[in-house]
């Protein structure tokens, strides 16, 4: 590791290659959305809104909606399962990112892990829509000490948790679930290169989700002010991660980022002068689906072919916390 610097007063970090020479691999990724779907067109029935003004300020157009967050993670992390065409014997453990577990306890991570009729470790992690991306970290260096294969799901159900009498988060959210398969990886050419993790504890309060009286009463957002930040924060944690993974901007083939909204897509993409193609993007057909969207983004583009066996990718998340995590790592 290469230090835990502190950035500013608030601001905690961690950055860096595996401890170890041990790292990890990205072998498959797998996903599932709930066939329910609400459009801009359902929200201009319900609230004083419009789909030009949806689409123009956040580049939605409609998402899913249903399941449970137990059974959507099930069902992505079988698909990864599946196509990692690896021994489930070999999976030591099971990450699940969610913000909205269907209970607090047991963990949505149980649920997968009898779901999938496995015998290893599990557990949850909360780091809000950065979520997949801390899991991500966490795997790669679990791998690192011994672990010979791990699942990392991100979900969450936001919409069982969104508040649709506030139309400027109501529009936002969406359901749905994305998993990857990681092996521990011994040569280093392939898998996890670098990663870099963040927190602002100190501006949590720009989003959060209270619990009030034992109820989740809805999303509660200064939505201009965390753009700001977030913006800074993904452009600052992205060149940590491609630096430390000794790469460009131009070495990158595809860039899977937190799908919160297009234009924080564009915007991070202009600061970073890269090619606004290369963030993939699936925020018009799925809102903003929080710990589920960085493994959605990346499932859409190995499908479309954008991301290939060998290609360098970044994984980005970030969020509430507020907090982000990037990856590099070579796809494959
Ligand atoms: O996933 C975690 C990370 N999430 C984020 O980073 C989200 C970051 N923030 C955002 O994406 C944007 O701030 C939003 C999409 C949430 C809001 O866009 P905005 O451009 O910041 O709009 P605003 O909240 O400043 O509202 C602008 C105007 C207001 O009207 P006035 O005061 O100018 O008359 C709002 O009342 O738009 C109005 N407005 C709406 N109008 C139609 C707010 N929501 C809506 C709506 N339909 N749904």
């Amino acid at each position: 590791m290469s230090g835990t610097t502190a950035v500013s007063g608030q601001v905690g970090r961690g950055a860096g290659p595996p401890a170890s020479s041990v790292g990890s691999r990205l072998l498959s990724v797998g996903t599932a959305l709930p066939d329910g779907v609400l459009t801009n067109a359902d929200f201009e029935e319900m609230m004083a809104t419009s789909d030009d003004w949806i689409r123009s300020r956040t580049g939605i157009g409609e998402r899913r909606v249903g399941g449970t967050t137990t059974s959507l993670a099930i069902e992505a992390a079988a698909v990864a399962l599946d196509r990692s065409g690896i021994d489930r014997e070999l999976i030591d453990l099971v990450i699940v990112a969610t913000q909205t577990p269907d209970d607090l306890c047991p963990s949505t991570a149980a649920g997968v892990q009898h779901g999938l009729g496995l015998t290893c470790g599990a557990f949850d992690l909360n780091a809000a829509c950065a979520g997949f991306s801390y899991g991500l970290v966490v795997a790669h260096s679990m791998l690192g000490s011994s672990m010979r294969a791990a699942i990392v799901v991100g979900v969450d159900r936001m919409t069982a948790a969104t508040n649709y009498e506030d139309r400027t988060t109501a529009i936002l959210f969406g359901d749905g679930a994305g998993a990857v398969v990681m092996t521990a990886e011994s040569t280093g050419g392939r898998g996890v290169q670098a990663w870099d993790t963040g927190t602002d504890g100190g501006h949590s309060d720009i989003l959060r989700s209270p619990i009030k009286d034992g109820r989740v009463t809805g999303v509660e957002m200064n939505g201009k002010v965390l753009f700001k930040h977030m913006v800074r924060y993904a452009c600052t944690s992205a060149c940590r991660a491609v630096e430390q993974a000794g790469l460009c901007f131009d070495d990158v083939t595809a860039v899977l980022a937190h799908q919160a909204n297009q234009r924080i897509l564009d915007a991070v993409a202009d600061r970073l002068k890269v090619d606004r193609g290369k963030f993939v993007s699936v925020i018009e057909h799925t809102g903003n689906t929080s710990a589920g969207s960085v493994p959605l983004a990346l499932d859409a583009a190995v499908e479309d072919g954008r991301v290939r066996s060998g290609d360098a990718i970044l994984l980005l998340g970030f969020g509430g916390g507020l907090s982000w995590a990037s990856t590099v790592a070579i796809w494959q």
